[in-house]
């Protein structure tokens, strides 16, 4: 349908056309006016359709008529979409600020006992050289706790250990005082070879104090195969003192007597940047599984060797963390935990 083409239905279109799109706040709107005023069935596309009823003479009268409206609603069209583009952004932008200079919330991470990651990190370690884990109850019968591990029944070396033991006594359970009957568990339970490490609380009859605590943890190592000798043991211990305390630490076996290990021997760690300065401290006990031991596990000592080891992890903790006091250990403040985050 064809309409006339003068200058006042031209400047209606364009006046229509220019007050819709003034009008538009938002992108839905301007969308709308430009559909409107612009689009196909605009009055200005009309006009635009009309141009080729226009007498050849008017033709390009008409057609600078129209192109200039076309081309001012254009232009007033694209720079509503600019301003309407910029607010909506800083809008958004407002909307999401984050006042970096607000009160903090309350809210509290916590932090893992230091005490656990570092067992943790100890094991992983060892995981990853594809030992496995093992573990055993704390509440232990005396025969996995001394028995088995030859302790003689009026062996001088039960008392080295001060015990709880358990009512009723003829039960014959006592809270385990260390780690080692795990490795009668793990004899039992496991296929051979064996190469297992046994985290764990151990309880013994001594006060708190600043460097006792009646309940502690230990890390129990145990590897059976055949040809094992000492020299793998030491070797291994290398190993553990460094991921625990650097390249730099170094480690010295002195001759000891443990009932399940023969020969056996006191494990001591020396490190350069310890409290106190570079020192020898005794980390744990360690040496060659008894044959007495693997007879009792039924594993024959002639065919398989085995050694054993056992570390003191709040030791561990203190040396290698400065940590003093043994009551920060264990009385459980969560200030004490979260010194650490989640990385000892
Ligand atoms: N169980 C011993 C202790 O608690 C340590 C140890 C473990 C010694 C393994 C030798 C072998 O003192």
């Amino acid at each position: 349908m064809s309409v006339e083409i003068t200058e006042s239905s031209v400047a209606s279109a364009l006046a229509a056309a220019l007050e819709a799109i003034a009008q538009a706040t938002d992108s839905s709107s301007l969308k709308a006016a430009r559909s409107s005023f612009l689009g196909e069935n605009s009055p200005l596309a009309a006009l635009n359709a009309s141009l080729k009823d226009v007498p050849n003479d008017q033709k390009a009268s008409a057609g600078k008529l129209v192109g200039q409206a076309r081309a001012e609603a254009n232009q007033a069209y694209a720079q509503a979409e600019e301003r309407i583009v910029v607010a909506e952004q800083n809008a958004k932008l407002d909307a999401e600020r984050v006042d970096i200079t607000a009160a903090p919330s309350h809210f509290r991470a916590g932090g893992r006992h230091p005490l656990m990651l570092l067992q943790e990190e100890f094991c992983d370690a060892f995981v990853g050289m594809g030992w496995e884990i093992a573990e055993g109850p704390e509440l232990e019968s005396e025969w996995y706790n001394f028995d088995a591990l030859n302790f003689d029944e009026d062996h001088p070396a039960r008392a080295m250990q001060d015990t709880f033991f358990v009512e009723p006594v003829d039960a014959h359970l006592v809270l385990r005082t260390h780690t080692s009957p795990v490795q009668l568990r793990a004899m039992l339970e496991r296929e051979l070879p064996i190469y297992v490490l046994a985290p764990g609380r151990v309880y013994r009859t001594d006060e708190l104090d600043a460097t006792h605590t009646p309940v502690f943890t230990q890390i129990e190592g145990l590897a059976i195969d055949k040809g094992l000798t000492m020299a793998h043991l030491r070797g291994t211990l290398e190993h553990a003192a460094r991921l625990m305390f650097g390249d730099d630490a170094r480690i010295r076996l002195r001759p000891n007597y443990f009932p399940f290990t023969e020969p056996s021997a006191e494990l001591d760690v020396w490190h350069p940047t310890f409290v106190g300065g570079a020192r020898w401290i005794e980390w744990g006990g360690c040496g060659m599984v008894n044959a007495n031991v693997l007879r009792s596990a039924g594993i024959d000592p002639e065919v398989y060797t085995g050694f054993a080891f056992g570390m003191g992890v709040e030791r561990t903790l203190m040396f290698r963390n400065q940590v003093q006091d043994m009551h920060d250990m264990v009385e459980g403040d969560i200030r004490f935990s979260q010194q650490f985050g989640m990385v000892v």
